[in-house]
């Protein structure tokens, strides 16, 4: 056996794998409801499944670089083609920004909670993730996160409607962290389903380190096929085509996205029942006493469970022990443990998950009077 450790980058036994055991266990289990990792529960629609098939006949040929999708997609924010970079997903985006700009050591600002994958890739790249709670109310800590800048710090991640917690940063914060220059990824995954709020995106124009990033896995509903992008200047996206692996969309991906673009009527419907569904879950998670849902702007709602007297994690490993639904868990912050997240379903799905998270409250409280 060979001494690995001596050949291993030294910090490998900080980085810990996205897990995606969870994701196995509901593929080989139809019957569960997936309401765990922010999908759209709504497929493809027919035209781009049909666009999917027509592209695999092309199979045999290595993809371009996406140019004539690269220039649909600036036209929709004003830039130019020279502006997008086209990736297998928002997670490459995010790894990118790390491989560009972390070394060891390197400091990369987060909140918390957030999407976890930001700094997984950036512990992959041997930085150190510096995450600040948000504030009790849920919103980003700007003061506290402006304080926990450093010379190391190589990147801020703000990601807008945050996930988990929903909400967008106000703009006066949101350019207090543009102003100090640091590369900044503003992580706009969940935007399509508000297009009315304004994207970050005409900000690239005038400063050369911001990236604002999009995704086609949320209100697109292609998680499974794969395709995001990032937008920043042309200098920049010079740095990262340096970076990138070549094919990193497949002419299946591309294809998929190509016309899932032209359908604006399709996203649209895609928003409005998600948006619709939210408030369902809001309306009757709020009746049950105890609970508190946060509102959000995403396909998922994150909920606080510490008045019913319960922890997040009771409430998630009752809903899948009894009920068959698989929502999501959080570590606690801020000394709070009461937190968990709904990923917005089906109607069906959506009403049983309340009426078993409702089963479960009420006979925790009963079970505590006797
Ligand atoms: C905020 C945020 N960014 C990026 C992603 C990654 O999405 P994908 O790689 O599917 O584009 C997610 C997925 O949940 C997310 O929540």
């Amino acid at each position: 056996m060979a001494d690995l450790k001596r050949f291993l980058v030294p910090w490998i036994d900080q980085v810990k794998p996205y897990s995606t055991d969870d994701i196995s266990v509901v593929w080989s289990r139809p019957e569960l409801k997936r309401m765990f990792v922010n999908e759209n529960p709504l497929p493809p629609s027919e035209r781009v499944v049909k666009a999917v098939a027509e592209a695999a006949r092309l199979g045999n040929r290595y993809p371009d670089n996406g140019p004539r999708i690269r220039a649909k997609i600036a036209k929709k924010f004003d830039l130019t083609p020279e502006n997008v970079y086209i990736s297998h997903g928002s997670s490459e985006i995010i790894d990118m920004i790390m491989r560009l700009f972390v070394t060891p050591g390197d400091e990369v600002l987060i909140p918390n909670p957030t999407f976890s994958l930001y700094a997984i890739r950036a512990r992959a790249l041997g930085g150190k993730v510096v995450a600040v709670d948000v504030r009790p109310d849920l919103q980003y800590d700007t003061p506290a996160m402006l304080k926990a800048i450093t010379p190391r710090t190589k990147v801020i991640v703000i990601c807008t409607p945050n996930n988990p917690t929903g909400d967008f940063i106000p703009d006066a914060d949101l350019m207090k962290f543009v102003e100090l220059g640091v590369p900044i990824m503003i992580d706009e995954a969940y935007l399509e389903y508000h297009p009315e709020h304004e994207s970050k995106a005409g900000l690239v124009r005038k400063y050369d380190h911001v990236m604002v990033s999009h995704t086609f896995s949320k209100a697109y509903g292609m998680a499974g096929i794969r395709f995001g992008y990032v937008l920043a200047h042309e200098r920049l996206i010079g740095y990262f085509r340096n970076m990138q692996m070549p094919w990193n969309t497949s002419v299946l991906s591309l294809a998929a996205a190509e016309a899932a673009l032209d359908e604006e009527e399709e996203l649209k419907r895609k928003a409005a029942y998600n948006n619709a569904e939210l408030d369902y879950l809001v309306k009757e998670l709020s009746k049950i006493p105890g609970l508190k849902p946060y509102h959000s702007r995403g396909n998922y709602l994150f909920v606080d469970a510490a008045d019913a007297g319960l922890t997040g994690k009771e409430i998630v490993d009752h809903v899948f022990e009894k009920d068959n639904i698989m929502i999501k868990s959080y570590a606690s912050f801020s000394g709070r443990n009461g937190f968990f997240r709904i990923t917005v379903g089906t109607h069906e799905e959506n009403i049983a998950c309340v009426e078993a998270i409702k089963r479960y409250v009420d006979n925790r409280k009963k079970a505590n009077k006797n």
